[in-house]
């Protein structure tokens, strides 16, 4: 493992910031991680895995350990489950495509996020009505402090919404290395129930579809609302949606009774986010270059040199008015490094 000095990360971020590493270490194995993680010389350390979801504000005055563990193997299988580990480095859509090679069910729905596999358990990535929690089994993940691999179960990662014990308890504690999953071999749970991959489906007379028909669906609706980091730097939703209580969204859907949401409980409903910011005019604007993308509200754009700061700025003004509007309280979803 060699350390280089004074390395630009805007490749290593689908924001496209260019912020600068002090010191940089490419992590290929579970060895070169505990050696990194021991070296001395370096107090302060960084973990960027597929950097799709932080914003980094400022330049880094550590030692950047980039994630590069890979891997896809087949622990155990019978008839029906096949459970794969996965090793924390492997892109999250070249597993998804994997397992539709294979004809292994559970990861369709979720085509096409950004990412590596190691930080989908940390914010339980979803979308399209399933998450990762559906088809988590169990993750390795390296203890800071002893180097030590723990293994966390579905309970031990405590997954929420946008949420789970490594963004709580475990924050700043664990590296994860691997993620196991268990997916179906045959007879597979779809899930069509999202309008938009039923609308996909119908148009495209599909009344019976795969789990490859739904994949496509999603990536043909991902790729229309939401940008390629690849061509236009972004991290996803940048928000979450916020939850509101029973009296709270009572009073919000008098004022507003177009306003879409899901009902999350008796007690609690989820608001788009999308909506609100919609509503505030952002959609689709630009200062200098960072900006609201012109197809979906939630997700904030670089559109070339933005810094982290101006794109931060940019979120802090969209909250204060959203609050303003609505009295809600938006958040981020994205990891802000300062
Ligand atoms: N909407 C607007 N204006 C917008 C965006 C959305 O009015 O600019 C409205 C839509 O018309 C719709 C509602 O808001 O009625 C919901 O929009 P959408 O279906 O696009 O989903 P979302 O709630 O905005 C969430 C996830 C996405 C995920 C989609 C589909 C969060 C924070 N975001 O978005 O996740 O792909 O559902 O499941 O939960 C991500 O996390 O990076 C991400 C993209």
């Amino acid at each position: 493992m060699e350390v280089l000095q004074d390395i630009s990360l805007k490749t290593y971020n689908t924001f496209g910031i260019d912020s600068r590493a002090k010191y940089f270490a490419e992590i290929n194995s579970e060895e070169d991680l505990k050696e990194a993680l021991r070296l001395e010389e370096y107090p302060e350390k960084f973990i960027i895995s597929g950097g799709s979801n932080i914003l980094i504000t400022s330049d880094i005055d550590a030692l950047v350990l980039h994630i590069n563990l890979k891997g896809i193997s087949i622990v155990e299988e019978n008839e029906d489950v096949v459970t794969l580990k996965v090793m924390a480095g492997e892109n999250w859509h070249e597993l998804v495509l994997w397992t539709l090679e294979r004809d292994y069910g559970g990861l369709e729905n979720m085509s096409l996020i950004p990412g590596n596999t190691g930080t989908a358990p940390i914010q339980n990535i979803g979308a399209y009505g399933v998450e990762l929690r559906d088809t988590f089994v169990s993750c390795g993940a390296m203890n800071i402090g002893t180097q030590e691999i723990d293994t966390f179960s579905k309970a031990d990662c405590e997954f929420g919404y946008r949420d789970s014990f490594f963004k709580n308890e475990g924050k700043g504690k664990y590296i994860i290395t691997s993620v196991t999953l268990d997916l179906s071999k045959k007879n597979h749970s779809l899930n069509t129930s999202y309008g938009d991959i039923e609308a996909e489906l119908e148009q495209n007379e599909i009344s019976e579809p795969t789990i490859k028909d739904i994949s496509k669906a999603v990536i043909v609706i991902r790729k229309s609302k939401l940008p390629d980091p690849k061509i236009l730097g972004n991290s996803g939703s940048f928000f979450k949606n916020p939850v509101v209580s029973k009296s709270e969204f009572d009073i919000f859907s008098k004022a507003y009774p177009e306003a879409p949401f899901y009902k999350v409980s008796e007690e609690a409903y989820k608001i788009p986010a999308g909506w609100l910011i919609e509503q505030c005019d952002y959609k689709g604007k630009r200062f200098g270059d960072a900006g609201v993308h012109k197809n979906q509200a939630l997700v904030l754009v670089n559109h070339g040199n933005a810094t982290g700061k101006e794109i931060i700025d940019l979120a802090y003004r969209i909250i204060a008015d959203v609050k303003d509007k609505f009295g809600i309280e938006i958040s981020p979803e994205v990891n802000i490094i300062k």
